[in-house]
């Protein structure tokens, strides 16, 4: 325990051992809010030496609005008496030395000290237990959507495969019958009644490839020929305000697929993202090979491992909400007026992939556009030695990284994979939190920052302030939007990883970034 302890003797230096070793953060205060000691709990959950905060208001390790109000707690209850946290455990928020905050759960008691009054806090930090619960949510919500799928998938394709076999029977006698009559009037009737049997027969074959019970013809393909294929008759039907670019990967592999259902997969995506851009925007069609190994984190967990080929679509459009994005597979889930959608084209992208051994996963957030990736299983693969070989980690000389990232789990997965690479490592979940860090003055070797971050600055904003406050510092940022490929033209150089990414690839990135120049 920092500061005093009063009465020495073995007695209080047990009761000093406890302190010393809680993992709770056990503050003591005085009736004015100042800190009379602390423990190195304390130290650690808040991230500050204990000679900044003895003395201090505790105010310090408070945000808003507990910050401000925090002495008028204290003289209420003194000229009260009323107790509102004394004695009770509460949930609230703390701030750490770098600005960011955190869920605590904070005791209150009070005791008298050598006839002075003090409060004490016993402190736990509540993040390690959030961050446990929102992981176990988040991947329960993603079994429960693919559990949804699978019954919605059955029912259709049981439905649909009925309906094909009734539409088989009208169309065919529509045929016979129209072979027989005469008469113009009778004629007309017939065609109408065969064209809605044509639609129909539409509709449930993509009711069928979603419930993956396409007739599917697979052959193996060059994938980058499927996708010039599609965007060169889409760059004639797309139209002037939507800009069209392709980012292929030179030595991709090919595929085993069925074509007419993978450029109609992706013709479907093109759509929605022209849907989603009626102002006008930028399409971009990505390319590139993915080896399921090490890749855990967000994308494509429900696949085995293995190679693959990802194809990405990405506008930047109007976003999707969660709500939609989570229900956005589900067949006749549309957000557009009738007429304009049927609500069909994920389903069958989704059907389409899954059926042909690979994913397929939504990223969007609202008002930044959408990437959808499609994961298609390499054709003959086998894993190249040459690739698998530089998975080897090699340890750097402890150069320093302050990672900024707001999804958790993505976070907590590049720490270790930084730890394991040999760095040292800084976390910030947000811009503000990230600058603010930077301007405390601890050095910096490298940025490692995501581009999109909630609270309005992204990683180029926080990449453009590490340069004005370390001009030598090293930037390297990340994205899972393909969009922002294309924007990193105008950035001066700095180097964009795509995720999801390997190891081996982020540290080959931190390997060019640190060799290179500033
Ligand atoms: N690129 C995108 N940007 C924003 N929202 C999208 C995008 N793609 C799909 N959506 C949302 O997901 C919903 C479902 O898409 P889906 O392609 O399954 O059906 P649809 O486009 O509405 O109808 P259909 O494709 O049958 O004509 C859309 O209505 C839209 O709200
Ligand atoms: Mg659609």
């Amino acid at each position: 325990m920092q500061q005093k302890l009063p009465n020495g003797g073995p007695k209080a230096s047990k009761l000093e051992a406890i302190l010393n070793s809680a993992v709770a953060a056990i503050i003591t205060i005085d009736t004015s809010g100042l800190i009379d000691s602390i423990n190195p709990a304390t130290e650690r959950i808040f991230g500050y030496h204990a000679d900044e905060l003895i003395g201090q208001n505790v105010r310090i390790l408070m945000p808003e609005p507990f910050h401000n109000e925090h002495d008028s707690y204290i003289s209420n209850y003194l000229s009260t008496g009323r107790r509102k946290i004394i004695g009770v455990g509460r949930e609230v928020m703390g701030k750490r030395k770098d600005g960011t905050t955190f869920p605590l759960d904070l005791s209150v008691s009070e005791f008298v000290a050598g006839g002075k009054r003090y409060f004490a806090g016993i402190i736990t930090n509540l993040s390690d237990r959030r961050r446990v619960e929102e992981a176990l949510l988040e991947s329960e919500r993603k079994l429960a959507q693919a559990q949804r799928l699978e019954a919605i998938g059955q029912l259709t394709g049981g439905i649909a495969h009925d309906f094909n076999n009734l539409l088989t029977v009208i169309t065919g006698n529509l045929e016979l019958i129209e072979m027989s009559v005469q008469g113009e009037h009778l004629h007309k009737m017939l065609r109408d009644a065969q064209e809605a049997a044509d639609l129909a027969a539409k509709l449930t074959s993509r009711l069928l490839a979603f419930a993956r019970r396409s007739h599917l013809e697979p052959e193996i393909l060059e994938t980058n020929d499927l996708v010039l294929n599609v965007t060169s008759m889409l760059r004639r039907t797309l139209g002037e305000h939507i800009s069209l670019s392709t980012v292929l990967s030179p030595d991709l592999w090919q595929v085993k697929v069925d074509p007419t259902q993978a450029e109609s997969s992706l013709v479907n995506l093109a759509i929605n993202a022209r849907d989603a851009m009626s102002k006008g925007g930028k399409l971009v069609v990505e390319t590139r090979n993915i080896r399921m190994d090490e890749v855990k984190s967000g994308d494509a967990i429900e696949l085995p491992h293995g190679d693959y080929v990802q194809i990405s679509i990405s506008d930047t459009g109007t976003g999707m909400p969660a709500e939609v994005r989570d229900r956005a597979f589900e067949p006749f889930f549309t957000t557009k007026t009738r007429g304009h959608g049927t609500g069909l084209g994920l389903s069958m992208v989704y059907g389409f992939a899954k059926q042909s051994g690979g994913h397929v996963t939504i990223y969007s957030e609202l008002g930044y556009g959408a990437t959808i990736n499609i994961y298609l299983p390499r054709a003959n693969g086998t894993m190249d030695a040459a690739v698998a070989a530089d998975a080897e980690p090699s340890p750097r000389r402890g150069e320093t990284v302050l990672v900024v990232e707001d999804d958790d789990g993505v976070r907590d997965l590049t720490v270790t994979r930084l730890a394991t690479l040999g760095f040292k490592i800084y976390e910030s979940s947000d811009g503000a939190s990230a600058i603010r860090f930077l301007e405390s003055g601890l050095k910096v070797d490298l940025l490692f920052s995501d581009l999109m971050l909630p609270g309005g600055l992204t990683g180029y904003d926080i990449a453009r302030k590490a340069r004005e406050i370390y001009p030598g510092i090293r930037i390297l940022l990340t994205s899972g939007y393909a969009e922002d490929l294309l924007r990193t033209e105008n950035l001066g150089g700095i180097k964009l990883l795509r995720k999801p990414y390997r190891l081996a690839d982020l540290r080959s990135a931190l390997d060019a970034v640190l060799n290179g120049p500033p």
